[in-house]
């Protein structure tokens, strides 16, 4: 891929500067070939006008200007330029003697129609007596508004052309050293463009192949210093995500572990019937029914887990009342509060809006915040239930006064599977999801999640929840 951008690039490059220099150089010689050509012209007109005015005076006379003709002649066979004389019918009097056999044609009636309107005549081109491109200009010779005759100049173009050919050869020379030099130009531009895309492709290749740790790093601040960034952040995010998968697979098994070894092993205590009485089986039964239960919480916890992975979760959304919600989670958890004493203070107010969301996870939600304040409080305690309508949003918190949470745990405490004392609250039915399930949860329903904990003092929880239509809880 990298070569062949290389070579697009490069070719694209050469071809744009040969195109360009073509192009200028064509133009360079056809404008600077035009100009030499009309100078020249120009040169002449002046010069047959001048020699006019000395052959009049011959042509008025009837004497014979050929003398006069032959010396100027003479002195322009150098250049090439040579002078003939016409009489008043356009019939050659006077040639170079070179041309004597034209003595006697006569111009073309339209040149001759021009020259009686009093024009000079300009023509550049080949010739019928050179057999070369010639200019040739005619100027005309006038006696009081009489027709008299005129003088016709030829000067051959290759003047011209030679000096338009010295110079395309000197552009030529120059345009061949530059279009060296934009070359290597060209190379190395196009060189430092692909280099960053291929390293680019580089990276991305070793992290399709799972090498996350690779990074682009470069040095240009162009789009595509963004474009490695963006990668790099993707990166990084794969690796996390990777890690997190990982760890969850082991986390997974190392749950479902433990239930299912205390299951097998009172199975097959039961089997051998270890138990030494009917009051002994009954215990292992109860033990039994406490791990499949904690097993099947767990899967239903991971199930509701990967769903909010998966964007599968399905939402139910509609207004509702908090205070049902609370009460319906109270409810369930009355063992565990009756269990330890707990007294629980609810404070919401009669007037509180409606929340808006899905009614059955919000219910979750309030769940497994109450059965964290419930584990975590010490016998006797007090758990305090708030809501509060602020900046169009219900805000509830559920704070307790139990064992609290420490400051370098606090972070973490949303993750999958994170416990800060695993034993204690493994022994006592956690598995280190409810709080991330609070979160996946909330994080859906566009509200937020905080925590405020000090060790040993208590921890307050608190979300926020879209407010529904303006109907009051009766
Ligand atoms: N109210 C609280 N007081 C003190 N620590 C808490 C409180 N709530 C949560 N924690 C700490 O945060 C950890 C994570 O809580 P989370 O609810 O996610 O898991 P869990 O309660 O251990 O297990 P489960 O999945 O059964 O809820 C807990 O293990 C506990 O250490
Ligand atoms: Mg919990």
């Amino acid at each position: 891929m990298n070569k062949s951008i290389f070579s697009k690039l490069l070719s694209s490059y050469i071809g744009i500067v040969l195109v360009a220099v073509t192009i200028v150089g064509s133009m360079q010689v056809y404008l600077v070939q035009n100009y030499l050509i009309k100078n020249k012209e120009q040169e002449l007109v002046v010069r047959s006008q001048e020699l006019s005015d000395i052959v009049k005076p011959f042509l008025l006379t009837n004497s014979d200007p050929r003398p006069v003709l032959l010396t100027v002649n003479r002195a322009d066979r150098v250049l090439g330029t040579e002078a003939w004389i016409i009489d008043k019918d356009g019939k050659v009097i006077v040639a170079s003697a070179d041309h004597l056999y034209c003595v006697g044609n006569t111009l073309e009636e339209m040149d001759l129609d021009q020259l009686k309107s009093g024009k000079v005549s300009i023509r550049t081109g080949q010739t019928e007596y050179f057999k070369k491109a010639m200019i040739r200009t005619i100027a005309p010779i006038f006696d009081e508004n009489q027709f008299i005759g005129g003088v016709i100049l030829y000067s051959p173009v290759k003047g011209v052309n030679d000096t338009t050919k010295t110079m395309s050869k000197l552009y030529l020379g120059a345009a061949l050293i530059g279009i060296l030099i934009s070359i290597c130009i060209g190379f190395l531009l196009t060189k430092q463009i692909t280099r960053p895309i291929k390293r680019v492709c580089e990276v991305t290749k070793s992290i399709a192949d799972g090498k996350f740790d690779e990074r682009v790093e470069l040095k240009s601040k162009d789009e595509l210093n963004v474009l490695a960034s963006s990668i790099n952040h993707m990166t990084k995010r794969l690796s996390e995500h990777e890690k997190m998968r990982r760890n969850f697979v082991a986390n997974v098994s190392h749950e479902l572990r433990s239930p299912l070894t205390s299951i097998q092993g009172y199975i097959d205590a039961l089997i051998q019937g270890k138990g030494k009485d009917r009051q002994d089986e009954n215990r292992y039964l109860q033990i039994l029914q406490k791990e499949t239960h904690r097993l099947i919480r767990l899967v239903n916890d991971l199930l509701e887990i990967s769903q909010f992975d998966s964007q599968t979760a399905t939402f139910d959304v509609d207004g509702f009342p908090l205070r049902s919600i609370v009460d319906r989670a109270l409810t369930s958890l009355k063992i565990q509060l009756e269990g330890k004493h707990l007294t629980v203070n609810i404070d919401i107010p009669q007037n509180l809006p409606f929340c808006y969301g899905d009614e059955d996870r919000i219910e979750q939600v309030i769940y497994n915040l109450l059965d964290n304040a419930i584990r975590y409080s010490s016998h006797g305690g007090l758990i305090i239930i708030f809501a509060t309508s602020l900046n169009e949003e219900v805000l509830v918190e559920i704070t307790d006064f139990g064992q609290g949470i420490p400051p370098q745990d606090i972070p973490f405490i949303w993750d999958r599977f994170y416990r800060v004392d695993k034993a204690r609250s493994r022994s006592e039915g956690g598995t280190g999801l409810g709080l991330a399930i609070v979160k996946g949860i909330v994080d859906k329903h566009g509200g937020q999640v905080l925590v405020k904990s000090r060790l040993g003092e208590g921890s307050k929880f608190s979300f926020t929840l879209k407010q529904s239509e303006p109907e009051t809880e009766t």
